[in-house]
């Protein structure tokens, strides 16, 4: 297998030992940008800045150069201009990002034009490139930019979308630069080894919610976080992917497709239409076992000193789903309280798993709402791997790595 770099968040920075080209050019959005180097620098990143001579009407360089401790770079001409760095700026860094790209940048880039410091920059750039574009909405769609954007992408630079919303000019649609955090995320893309790139992951969060009557229903403590940093590393990693999400308000991370459920039965029917097309499912999500027989149409009221609630049991998701499976590689979790390896290998065997995470749930930093897990992992064969203490992010690496390894011994690498 190709050697990785490892992107990391918790322990080690996304970014760590990265150089970042932030491009800044002439829009209201360029003030977003600010927050941008902030939260790159946040990730780890060192940040160099090229501004537009149009950018510098709206934000200042002071401003970027206190946020990244590095001098903006504004000309290619004068007395603050260095020599060279139209071209080596460029060459040396390890990805440029463009936010806001203006209609303008996005124009000269397509038709191949240098005329300041940061399109003469990208001219030569030899480095991965992420387009931001922001612009009004009637820019947006106008058929030139979306041309010149797709001449840009069969040539291998990555473009993001903008948002749809309300714009500074007070017009409504299609033109708000991505929210910074997004924009992170499709940068730290760019930088990670593609070892998903084609394959189809289907990944469970969060927890389940059973109805009793109009306002009460049965659950557990599950945040969705855990099945959250399994979907966005593995769509950073390259992959497609489905996150099928009981309740949650976790944001959905940039890049994946959510179908929300409530219930387990909600979830069965979601995991069970997508599953023949997925490539790997992965089952963090905490399945209610058990709902009420019946869902009372009017509020249970007080008054007796006793109640009784009949429950039925929920389909075994996991259980269904192993009579469907082809060549899927199918993983589950084994929340426990005690005897956790030899419960988790029962599961493992029962739900003919691939693999099974298996997770101490007793522990404050680990299991339910911490960004923290401690997990060992069980497969069919070989010896437990019981991996210490990581940000939710890093075991979810853990996991997609034995998911590819999986993968590439059915001959499908990514
Ligand atoms: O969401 P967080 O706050 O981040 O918490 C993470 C977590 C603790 C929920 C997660 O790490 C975890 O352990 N998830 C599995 C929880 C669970 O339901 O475990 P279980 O041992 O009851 O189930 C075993 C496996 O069968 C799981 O993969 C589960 O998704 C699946 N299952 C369970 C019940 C059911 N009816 N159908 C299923 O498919």
């Amino acid at each position: 297998m190709a050697e990785k770099t490892k992107i990391k968040i918790g322990s080690v920075p996304i970014f760590s030992g990265k150089r970042i080209l932030l491009g800044v050019t002439g829009g209201i959005a360029a003030y977003k940008a600010a927050e941008l180097a902030r939260r790159l620098i946040c990730a780890g990143a060192q940040v160099k800045v090229v501004m537009t001579k149009a950018a510098t009407e709206f934000v200042t360089p002071l401003t970027f150069q206190a946020l990244t401790g590095e001098k903006v770079a504004t000309a290619m001409f004068g007395p603050e201009a260095e020599p060279l760095e139209h071209v080596s700026l460029g060459q040396e860094v390890d990805a440029i990002v463009v936010a806001p790209a203006t209609a303008n940048i996005i124009g000269k880039m397509a038709a191949g034009l240098g005329d300041d410091l940061l399109s003469t920059i990208l001219l030569a750039a030899t480095r991965p490139v992420l387009l931001c574009p922001a612009m009004n909405v009637a820019m947006w769609a106008n058929p030139v930019v979306q041309e010149n954007l797709d001449r840009l992408q069969a040539r291998g630079l990555q473009v993001m979308e903008p948002e749809a919303g309300e714009l500074a000019c007070g017009a409504v649609g299609l033109g708000r630069l991505p929210e910074p955090e997004d924009i992170v995320e499709a940068a730290a893309r760019l930088l990670s080894p593609q070892d998903f790139s084609g394959i189809r992951v289907l990944v469970t969060a969060g927890p389940t919610h059973e109805d009793c009557d109009p306002v009460r229903f049965l659950t557990n403590r599950s945040s969705g976080k855990m099945g959250f940093a399994l979907a966005k590393v593995a769509w950073r990693r390259g992959a497609e992917v489905c996150l099928i999400s009981g309740p949650s308000h976790l944001r959905t991370p940039y890049g994946v497709e959510r179908v929300s459920v409530r219930s387990a039965q909600e979830m069965l029917v979601a995991v069970q239409d997508r599953f023949v097309a997925a490539d790997a499912l992965i089952m963090a999500a905490a399945v209610g076992d058990y709902r009420p027989v019946n869902c009372e149409l009017k509020k249970i009221k007080r008054g007796r000193n006793e109640a009784q609630m009949q429950l039925a049991q929920n389909p075994d998701i996991l259980g269904e789903i192993s009579r469907l499976k082809d060549k899927q590689v199918v993983v589950g979790f084994a929340a426990e309280t005690h005897d956790l390896e030899a419960e988790a290998r029962r599961k493992l065997e029962q739900k003919n798993l691939d693999f099974i995470v298996a997770n101490d749930v007793t522990r404050k930093d680990a299991g339910f709402a911490v960004d923290t897990n401690q997990v060992t992992i069980l497969s069919r064969k070989g010896e437990p791997l019981r991996l210490p203490l990581l940000s939710k992010e890093e075991v979810a690496e853990r996991i997609l790595d034995r998911v590819v390894d999986l993968l590439a011994a059915q001959g499908r690498e990514g």
